[in-house]
């Protein structure tokens, strides 16, 4: 940053140098942004939250082979956090599940037909599919499959909502749920982790669980292999990194437990978060970087 002395040093009048002085004091007390602080280059952002638009859209052929978006309930069962089966198997019919970032719907249209014997062979069998289940996605990726089975279970049972993110939904709109998954969803594509965590818990009644899995990080266990190429990144005022877990973990009303899987092909977390009471506030974070991809690459900074 430029001394307080040469950038008074080009102004010509006394009232002009003042006005500089006010500046930087109030940019060293934090009252005002700094012009020369490290925020991410904002035409390059709008670039790269376009080409992730054009992967939410993309049909047929230009679908990327990373940006899959079938896996059924035996996928989610492998890729969620021990107890996840038997949490969804305690559901009554009066319970409701919120997929979040459900892509075709397919784990939720497999929680449906285990009621009848077209269940899919893998974990997650052992259940029978009684309570409501919400599926959203930013893109509707319905299949034929899904208006099939929408049509003979009723609108009330399974509902797929699309057009618009997580965060640009009221609590009125979706009301509260059981259970709230999230499998390669808005917590892998979203540029605000913060906000995101913090409307997903908004919906979650108490001692109930937000089940979700973010690859590529710092793990827990801190066994993740130095080769790893991360990409979802934390880090602290001063540049050092910062575990998912450990800022998750700084969240209040919460109750985090993370399964660090470091032998898998890609370092993956997978996290259960229980909320415990109402006032639930999680740690701010700003973007510092986001490319596009499936999921993206992130780098956020926590707040201080
Ligand atoms: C890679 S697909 C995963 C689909 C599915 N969970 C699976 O594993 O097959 C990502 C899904 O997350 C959705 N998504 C990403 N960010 C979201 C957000 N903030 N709110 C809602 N859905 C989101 C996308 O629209 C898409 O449906």
């Amino acid at each position: 940053m430029r001394s307080v002395k040469s950038s008074l040093k080009g102004w010509k009048t006394a009232e002009m140098r003042l006005a500089v002085l006010i500046v930087i004091v109030l940019e060293a007390l934090g009252v005002v942004e700094s012009a020369w602080s490290q925020e991410p280059a904002q035409p390059r952002l709008d670039e790269e939250i376009a080409k992730q638009e054009k992967i939410y859209r993309s049909r047929g052929a230009d679908v990327p082979s990373g940006y899959v978006t079938s896996r059924g309930l035996s996928d989610y069962a492998e890729l969620l956090p021990s107890g996840f089966c038997d949490a969804l198997g305690s559901l009554g019919s009066s319970d409701r599940w919120l997929d979040v970032g459900a892509g075709d719907g397919q784990a939720v249209l497999d929680y449906c037909a285990l009621e009848d014997d077209a269940a899919p062979a893998g974990k997650c069998t052992r259940l029978s599919g009684r309570a409501h289940a919400v599926a959203m996605s930013i893109e509707d990726r319905r299949t034929d499959k899904w208006q099939e089975q929408a049509a003979s279970l009723g609108d009330d049972r399974i509902r797929y909502l699309s057009g618009k993110r997580l965060r640009d939904y009221s609590r009125e709109e979706l009301g509260t749920f059981q259970i709230i998954t999230d499998v390669y969803g808005g917590f892998s594509y979203t540029e605000n982790l913060s906000q995101f965590v913090e409307k997903v818990l908004s919906l979650l009644e108490i001692d109930r669980v937000f089940y979700t899995m973010v690859q590529n990080v710092h793990l827990e266990d801190g066994k993740d292999k130095p080769s790893t190429r991360y990409q979802t990144e934390l880090v602290d005022a001063a540049g050092r990194d910062v575990k998912v877990c450990s800022w998750l973990k700084k969240t209040t009303c919460v109750k985090v437990d993370c399964e660090s899987k470091s032998d898998w092909d890609t370092p993956t977390e997978l996290i259960k978060i229980r909320k415990v009471c109402s006032d639930v506030s999680v740690p701010r974070m700003k973007l510092l970087k986001y490319e596009a991809g499936n999921p993206p690459g992130r780098r956020f900074q926590l707040e201080p």
